[in-house]
């Protein structure tokens, strides 16, 4: 590998070191992390309470900056205006939250309608791209309905078609079994699976080391460090 950008990185991070200061003290969450991650790939990030993942997926979605160090995301170098962090982070990442970050006063067609409103998308312009993504899902039966009158798995595919609706260039899951029953949780990881085998880029956050061996690679992170990035040969070529 050389040291050119490889077109097929849609993520590359250089030496980040995240910093939180509280008052005159201060803690390094993440540490001289170097991560380079390939289009269509299916990674978790595992390790411990306290390890730096959420700091780590922060930072991946484009909701935090590193204190310092390079993160290029699809091309395009995140050290900008967080007006511009806010456009990639919409055009490029679907997020999928382990307590499904609904709104509640929105029945399933208006939540999953949301994030291409965000990217200015004409109301009468949304209605096939949540059709495909509700579709997908198979919640088309249920699209006035509220999270209210949804089960917590109907709930977090809901999320999951809000996270599909733009096309993202990653789709970023951060415990998303972590609120459901094993037999619930099950079925979203095969949607996961499903999602990546038509060519998605998946990065899931996980403590469950279970869930993670879903995934094709696994990379464990210990005290703001990665410790260990492996190919998880019984889903590689599976
Ligand atoms: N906003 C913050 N201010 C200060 N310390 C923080 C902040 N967020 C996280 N930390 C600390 O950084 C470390 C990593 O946290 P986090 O990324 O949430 O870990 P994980 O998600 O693996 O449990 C922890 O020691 C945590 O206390
Ligand atoms: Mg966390």
């Amino acid at each position: 590998m050389g040291e050119n950008l490889n077109s097929k990185d849609i993520i590359k991070m250089t030496n980040i070191e995240k910093v939180y200061k509280m008052g005159t003290s201060s803690f390094k969450a993440l540490d001289t992390v170097n991560l380079s991650i390939s289009k269509g790939e299916y990674v978790a990030i595992v390790g411990p309470s306290g390890a730096g993942k959420s700091t780590l997926m922060n930072i991946i979605g484009c909701l935090d900056k590193p204190t310092s160090g390079e993160y290029i995301l699809d091309g395009l170098n995140t050290n900008c205006s967080d007006n511009k962090l806010a456009e990639i982070r919409n055009k490029k990442i679907g997020f999928i939250f382990q307590n499904y970050n609904l709104l509640p006063k929105l029945n399933v067609l208006e939540n999953v309608e949301l994030p291409l409103l965000y990217l200015g998308y004409p109301s009468n312009k949304t209605k096939e791209k949540i059709k495909i993504a509700v579709e997908k899902v198979g919640l088309d039966k249920h699209i006035k309905h509220k999270p209210s009158e949804l089960s917590g798995g109907q709930m977090q595919r809901v999320a999951i078609a809000r996270a599909l609706v733009t096309d993202p260039q990653i789709i970023l899951a951060d415990e998303p079994t972590g609120a459901l029953d094993s037999k619930t949780g099950k079925e979203v990881l095969k949607m996961l699976t499903d999602l990546n085998n038509e060519g998605n880029t998946i990065i899931m956050i996980t403590h469950d080391k279970e869930i993670a061996s879903h995934a094709k690679r696994i990379i464990t992170v210990m005290d703001g460090k990665i410790t260990s990035d492996i190919l998880n040969e019984s889903q590689v070529g599976a």
